[in-house]
């Protein structure tokens, strides 16, 4: 299980420095905000990314603990059970991280960070599904216990009306991102020469 662990904690280093390459990308549009409602807008995604960025913070330590000491993986260790469900709402963290850079997607389409942003959204949307993979081993092996109310996006939920639901977000929905991605670029017009400039 401790494999299982270490591939968590890469995703979620990764995915902490890409939230703060987001929010960097978010200051200028806050604090240049052309009205209010832009304003909060992207105050509030700001603030979800800045919370997750605590969270994730709090959780590293813990996560390295039982990674050092596998004697303490066991269901009988509240501490253990508090980490496991830590890391399902962290689940969640992904899915709603993968819609934030969705929004900013259409707001930065002809800018500079667009290419970045994209890389980011294509990082995260593997790493989310690589995470739901990785939660179901935990929660099958630790008797439930690595799913908390609250871990599952409505998306991936099967009582909640299909009306309501995006279908890139849903379960299964790989093959289809695939080639909406190569749309999204090619709608974006990205050339070879505008790309070059904008990797970093
Ligand atoms: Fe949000």
């Amino acid at each position: 299980m401790t494999e299982t662990f270490l591939n968590l904690k890469d995703i979620l280093s990764r995915s902490k420095q890409a939230l703060a390459d987001f929010m960097q990308m978010l200051e200028p549009v806050i604090e240049n905000a052309k009205d209010e409602h832009e304003r909060l807008y992207f105050h509030h995604i700001y603030e979800e990314e800045e919370h997750r960025s605590d969270r994730l913070q709090d959780l590293f330590p813990k996560i390295d603990a039982l990674i050092e000491n596998p004697a303490v993986q066991n269901t009988r260790n509240p501490e253990f059970i508090h980490v496991l469900q830590d890391l399902s709402l962290e689940k969640f963290g992904l899915h709603n991280f993968l819609e934030h850079l969705d929004l900013a997607l259409y707001q930065f389409k002809d800018t500079e960070h667009a290419h970045r942003l994209q890389e980011m959204r294509e990082m995260t949307f593997e790493d989310y599904q690589e995470t739901k993979k990785l939660m179901q081993v935990l929660n099958e092996q630790f008797d439930g216990a690595a799913s908390k109310g609250g871990s599952v996006p409505m998306d991936d939920k099967e009582d909640v009306r299909e009306e309501l639901k995006i279908d890139m977000y849903t379960d299964g929905a790989d093959d289809r991102v695939a080639t909406e991605t190569q749309s999204l670029i090619k709608k974006k017009s990205l050339t070879v020469g505008s790309l070059k400039n904008l990797r970093r």
